[in-house]
């Protein structure tokens, strides 16, 4: 080995030794170990403990929380009305996180609208109300996490207009499938605590649940709405079958509505009572034709055919599953006052509203329309006909009612009729 190659070895040593040295250096190697005292010991195991009670503290929270949210969303999903669902997950999104303030936002063609708050005053639905394109929509839109606003962020601003007390807001897309339904938000103020890391998780995974939630109820409508065309083409068509009951259902349902907002029904009742009126007879699907359209006087043996179809009707619905309401109204639509109606001879209030009603104005269109035997009476008359109804067929209150708004129609539809002439 000539000389050369030991003093490049000798080098090469001396280089990994200083190498070595400078790293044991910086790792601390050579650092003297400085002994903590028992104070410092006490101290530090004092703050290990309030750490872990902290900790724990948060986990029972956190387990508290999941327990109630199980429950939330069991109560959520059993809730078929959009409208009463967004409501009641505005108010249970309040509660769980603390919020003063929370609303839901759902996606409506090209816009998102406020479909339910809590805490929020009046008018936020002008403000809370975003077209697709907005900046706003687009930066949630890109999120699956929950979004932290504060009033410095720059998309603040919208809440801001809605009350200047806002300190901290929270927003959570709902998604399925990736595409975005709704949005959550809430909000507190800004005298209150931010929101922690587990109101996250909760909005989390209530975003996710309610997304998934609301797209179930859209389908279920979707399938309903369908299943309630078909059914409701189904009643026309056996109508048609029908020179003298053409068109009935439609004035059924025109006259029950018409009085039903008179009397200040709400709107689910309104709607309930239109497709009820709409398919009241549709248990006349089950009748034969020869004693559907027989010109003269029915048998007994007929008459009791006849008198199956608000059953027949009410089972034929009860196997679609929905329109259970609507059930109810159809199989006592028969019912008369005084108890000697079909199919369960009920009486008086026994007898549920919507069918009291249907009953007149079926009765009502009945007399104002052309029979095999008979012209059509006058609107007059045929209301002078059911005064003589009154306490046997129908509770006298209620006609009473039904007479005056018809009265109070036609006058007016007469003295527009003046009017133009
Ligand atoms: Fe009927």
């Amino acid at each position: 080995m000539n000389m050369w190659l030991m003093i490049f070895m000798g080098v090469v040593c001396l280089g990994l030794a200083i190498f070595a040295f400078v790293g044991g250096y910086r790792l601390g190697l050579y650092r003297r170990r400085e002994r903590l005292d028992p104070d410092e010991f006490r101290i530090l195991g004092e703050e290990y403990e309030i750490r872990m009670r902290i900790l724990l503290d948060e986990n029972k929270e956190l387990c508290r929380r999941w327990n109630v949210m199980g429950k939330v969303i069991a109560s959520l999903g059993t809730m078929r009305e959009k409208q009463k669902f967004f409501l009641v997950a505005a108010r249970l999104l309040k509660e769980n996180l603390s919020a003063d303030y929370t609303a839901v936002l759902s996606n409506v063609g090209e816009k998102y609208e406020l479909a339910a708050a809590d805490g929020f005053y009046e008018g936020t639905e002008h403000i809370l109300h975003y077209d697709i394109n907005d900046p706003l929509i687009s930066y949630i839109e890109s999120n699956n996490e929950p979004i932290a606003l504060t009033p410095r962020d720059r998309q603040f601003k919208t809440f801001e207009l809605i009350t200047a007390k806002i300190g901290e807001v929270l927003i959570m897309p709902m998604k399925m499938g990736g595409q975005m339904h709704g949005i959550l938000i809430a909000a507190r103020n800004s005298n209150r605590m931010k929101f922690t890391g587990g109101d996250k998780v909760v909005i989390s995974y209530l975003g996710n649940a309610i997304g998934y939630l609301t797209k179930n109820i859209e389908l279920i409508e979707e399938l309903e709405g369908r299943t309630l065309k078909i059914i409701t083409g189904l009643a026309k068509a056996l109508e048609q079958k029908d020179e003298c009951s053409r068109g009935h259902s439609d004035n059924v349902a025109t006259y029950a509505v018409m009085f039903a907002k008179h009397i200040g029904a709400s709107q689910e009742e309104i709607n309930t009572l239109k497709t009820a009126a709409l398919l009241h007879d549709i248990g006349s699907i089950g009748i034969p034709d020869r004693i559907l359209n027989k010109p003269g006087k029915l048998t007994d043996e007929e008459f009791e055919y006849v008198k199956s179809h608000p059953m027949f009707g009410a089972e034929l619905l009860k196997t679609l599953g929905f329109l259970k309401e609507e059930l109810i109204i159809i199989m006592h639509h028969h019912e008369k006052f005084d108890g000697t109606g079909y199919p369960f001879k009920l009486r008086g209030n026994q007898i549920p509203l919507g069918a009291q009603i249907i009953s007149i104005a079926d009765v009502f269109d009945a007399l104002t329309s052309d029979r095999p035997f008979r012209k059509a009476f006058g609107m007059d008359e045929a209301l002078e006909l059911m005064t003589l109804m009154s306490g046997k067929n129908f509770e006298p209150g209620l006609l009473n009612r039904f007479i005056e708004f018809i009265r109070h129609q036609l006058h007016s539809r007469r003295m527009a009729s003046y009017d133009r002439t």
